[in-house]
């Protein structure tokens, strides 16, 4: 066992307790970034002037007539930048656009007493647009050869040669929905300056670091003169990672130019239209497989959707290719990435970060290709994991397979998955117009930044002299329970209860250059330097303690809240130790810090050992379809996931339950529609509320639900042997859609392959059924697209006569469908 990992006897980590802030959230006491506005005296208030274009030149901009609003203190415009206008770290965001690039863009920003004054002043200030011709859909930008940022290539032995090796060849073009991150608190920001022109920021990110960066770019500042404070977040879910820096830029910009605080936050239709969204993709696929469903080679294109800006489009498609595989070993594989320029909002993190994108595209070519192959999708799946020795397209050894195995395996077992089939085959024989379906997926998902030099944190940590215990560390709390679990590190790491140790609120100015909390490994990277910080002040206090107790340094041990010696039974108080330590002169604070060892990426030749190691998991879920409407229900859900040994087991299983939730309204009922028409709203988006934008709520929730942690699952490489939780679960959710899939195809005959668009909402699964039923084409059908690799449509047919008799027009669907 690795000193990382080893856990003490005793530990506070792996004990269950509620999240920290749980009372405060559910009482309403816990502040978030807006709830300071009402402290605070003399705030003033920001409100966008928003553009009706998707695309479009300003060709004037007059702010005069909002100065003439009562309340109206200032307008922002480009000309009152003192930095750069740029809002991004890749310099193609500007802060005050002059070219109007999705609907909704902000052109400038109306400072008032009241938000009610900046709201009236927005409306009052003229702007001029030259509309210009706008890209919507990322098959036009296809069509158009649209790109944006790099094209990188995935390849790994020779994929001609793997598919002309192949018994069996399918392709077809998939397009497929983003997401919206729909967190509870919308992007805020308070800005104050000092007497000195020092700022200060309250800000809802995930990257504070990143948000000092271009606040301090945009006032033409040093990093040392900004300070960004996050209390806490209502969610983040990848939305916090980049898309607050421009808001809080605006804020900071409005302070410095009037001397008051500023409070920029941005209601629920302004959130939803300005900021970016997890992003769809078209995928173009050319699979083969040999006789008995082994995956053989592996062609694809993807196009992710990047809209107008790069933003963190470059390293979401890396994760994308990065996890095309899941959970299978494809021995010849090519894959192309590229990112399309849409006239939509910038499209960013989101939970997975790519990951979910690649992994549909594989688990949706199995689920449509299992009833060709003549195989049962769950034997289809399975036949095709890694086993111990075998790496990846990009070259990482697969650790621990059978891990994955044992997730699998007991979820069959656990979900009675082979009893539940027989009935479900038994219910379909006697109900012609419900079909029931039960669908297993795993998941492996690689933790770590793929960009190597972000895996590293910091952490500073006090004990006072009572004894008591402040910790900072540079993560950020979204709610999914990292501070509980930086509490519990500290505290297993000093030997002290959990009520010794309190938490501060995240700040540059106690921990610099922070990565953002991202990439699921806030507390493998925050945790890693807590522990460090705690190991530094416990050595320190060895030493005093050694001398009391007559051991050496050594054999000094900590634990619930008192220091003894080896072997011995005299004990000493950590409260009166400390106090010992200060009255010695012994530094009583320290200084964490932690990288990850033993990762390295090439992101030219896109090979190397990006992650440190995978979390795996795997669900087993059955639905219920309606075949008049395509109505469906969630039935049951049964999920096995491997989070190591856990932190802390409530959070865990919370971010489990979560995550599986949020994949399955990504997958089933978020469906972000954009207006595709040529009249004057072309490139808005329609679903701007709750009210259209379908949310997983209560009535959505499965009837059963149940989750287990994967036991005997200690993980070396990380802190007390835990794993990274928090997005690897949001993939579980493929299993919802291939039960549906597979429902709505039990409405045809056997071995009936049905293409399922996604979202798969009811309407979806309806055409689907219909589909399966023989009636007529699947919707949403996409043309063929120019510019991506060539897929004869002669190949296809040669492709469709060595399938199963039966499969024949079925894979004609394949041909004509995505
Ligand atoms: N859970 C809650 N409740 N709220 C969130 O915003 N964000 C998710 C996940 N779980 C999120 C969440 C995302 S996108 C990531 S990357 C991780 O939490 C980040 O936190 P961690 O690294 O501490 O797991
Ligand atoms: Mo999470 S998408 O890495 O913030």
């Amino acid at each position: 066992m690795s000193s990382l990992s080893e856990r003490p006897a005793n530990a506070v980590v792996g004990q269950e307790i509620p999240h920290e802030s749980a009372s405060l959230h559910v009482t309403g006491l816990a502040l978030y970034t807006d709830d300071l506005t009402c402290r605070t005296h003399g705030v003033l208030h920001a409100h966008p002037v928003q553009a009706p274009h998707a695309h479009a030149r300003v060709t004037r901009l007059d702010p005069t007539p909002a100065l003439e609003v009562p309340g109206v203190v200032r307008v922002l415009t480009a000309a009152d930048v003192p930095g750069v206008n740029d809002a991004g770290i890749k310099h193609d965001e500007p802060l005050f656009p002059s070219e109007v690039m999705f609907f909704g863009h902000s052109v400038c920003w109306v400072l008032g007493e009241t938000l009610e004054a900046a709201r009236l002043g927005a409306a009052a200030v003229e702007v001029d647009y030259e509309p210009l011709p706008a890209l919507v859909t990322v098959s036009e930008a296809i069509v158009a050869g649209s790109f944006q940022g790099g094209q990188p290539t995935m390849v790994r032995g020779d994929v001609e040669a793997g598919i002309a090796r192949a018994a069996h060849v399918f392709s077809g073009t998939f397009e497929f929905a983003g997401q919206e991150h729909f967190y509870l608190e919308t992007h805020c920001s308070l800005a104050h300056v000092d007497e000195a022109g020092q700022i200060f920021v309250q800000c809802s990110t995930q990257h504070p670091s990143e948000t000092q960066d271009i606040v301090a770019h945009v006032l033409g500042l040093p990093s040392h003169a900004v300070t960004v404070q996050c209390l806490r977040m209502g969610g983040g879910f990848g939305g916090k990672e980049m898309q607050p820096h421009g808001y809080a830029a605006i804020a900071a910009l409005g302070a410095t130019l009037t001397g008051r605080p500023v409070r920029l936050r941005l209601n629920r239709t302004q959130d939803i239209t300005m900021s970016g969204k997890r992003h769809g993709f078209h995928a173009q696929w050319r699979v083969g497989f040999s006789d008995d469903g082994r995956l053989e080679a592996l062609d694809a294109t993807l196009t992710s959707d990047g809209g107008w800006s790069l933003d963190l489009s470059e390293p979401v498609l890396a994760r994308a290719l990065c996890h095309i595989d899941n959970a299978y070993w494809i021995p010849d594989i090519r894959v192309n990435g590229r990112i399309a320029r849409t006239n939509k909002t910038s499209q960013t993190a989101f939970r997975g970060f790519g990951g979910p994108q690649g992994m549909l595209v594989i688990e949706d070519i199995l689920g449509r290709c299992a009833p060709f192959l003549g195989l049962d999708p769950i034997d289809l799946r399975r036949r095709n994991f890694y086993v111990a020795g075998q790496a990846t397209p990009y070259g990482q050894p697969v650790r621990h397979p059978e891990r994955l195995v044992a997730t699998w395996d007991e979820v069959i077992e656990r979900g009675d998955v082979t009893n539940r089939r027989r009935e479900i085959a038994a219910f379909n024989a006697a109900h012609p117009h419900t079909k029931r379906a039960l669908a297993v997926t795993p998941v492996k998902f690689g933790i770590s930044f793929n960009l190597t030099a972000f895996n590293q944190a910091g952490a500073l940590v006090h004990v006072y002299k009572d004894g008591s215990v402040l910790v900072n560390h540079g993560g950020t709390e979204m709610g999914q329970g990292l501070h509980t679990k930086m509490l519990q590190v500290a505290a297993t790491t000093l030997g002290v209860p959990l009520s010794t140790v309190r938490l501060a609120p995240t700040r540059t100015d106690k921990v610099p250059n922070t990565s953002a909390t991202a990439a699921s490994s806030g507390a493998d990277l925050n945790g890693g330097a807590v522990k460090n910080a705690c190991e530094q002040i416990r050595e320190r206090l060895a030493v005093v303690a050694a001398g009391q107790l007559g051991v050496p340094p050594a054999d000094v041990r900590f634990g619930d809240g008192v220091v003894r010696g080896l072997g011995r039974s005299e004990t000493v108080a950590w409260a009166d130790l400390v106090n010992q330590a200060y009255f010695q002169r012994v530094q009583l604070f320290a200084a964490g810090y932690y990288r990850t060892e033993g990762l390295h990426w090439d992101s030219t030749s896109f090979h190397g050992e990006p992650f440190k190691y995978f979390a795996y998991g795997a669900a087993a879920t059955e639905v219920e379809v309606d075949g008049f409407t395509g109505a469906y229900r969630t039935r049951r859900v049964d999920i096995v996931h491997d989070v190591g040994d856990s932190l802390s087991p409530l959070v865990d299983l919370g971010q489990i339950e979560g995550g599986y939730v949020q994949g399955a309204g990504w997958l089933t009922l978020e469906d972000l529609r954009w207006d595709e028409s040529d009249g004057p709203s072309r490139g808005r988006l329609a679903t701007q509320a709750a009210s259209t934008y379908k949310l997983p709520s209560l009535s959505e929730m499965p009837r059963e639900f149940t989750v287990s942690l994967l036991e005997r699952a200690h993980e070396e490489g990380a802190v007390y042997g835990s794993k990274a939780v928090g997005e690897p679960p949001l993939m579980l959710a493929f299993s919802v859609r291939e039960a549906l899939r597979q429902a709505a195809a039990a409405f045809g005959p056997p071995g009936t392959s049905v293409d399922l668009a996604s979202p798969a909402t009811p309407e979806a699964v309806f055409w689907a059924v219909e589909e399966a039923r023989g009636h007529g084409e699947p919707p949403h059908m996409t043309p063929a697209v120019e510019g991506a690799p060539g897929i004869e449509p002669d190949q296809l047919a040669a492709d469709a006569h060595r399938l199963h008799p039966r499969s024949e027009q079925a894979a004609a669907g394949v041909r004509s469908g995505r």
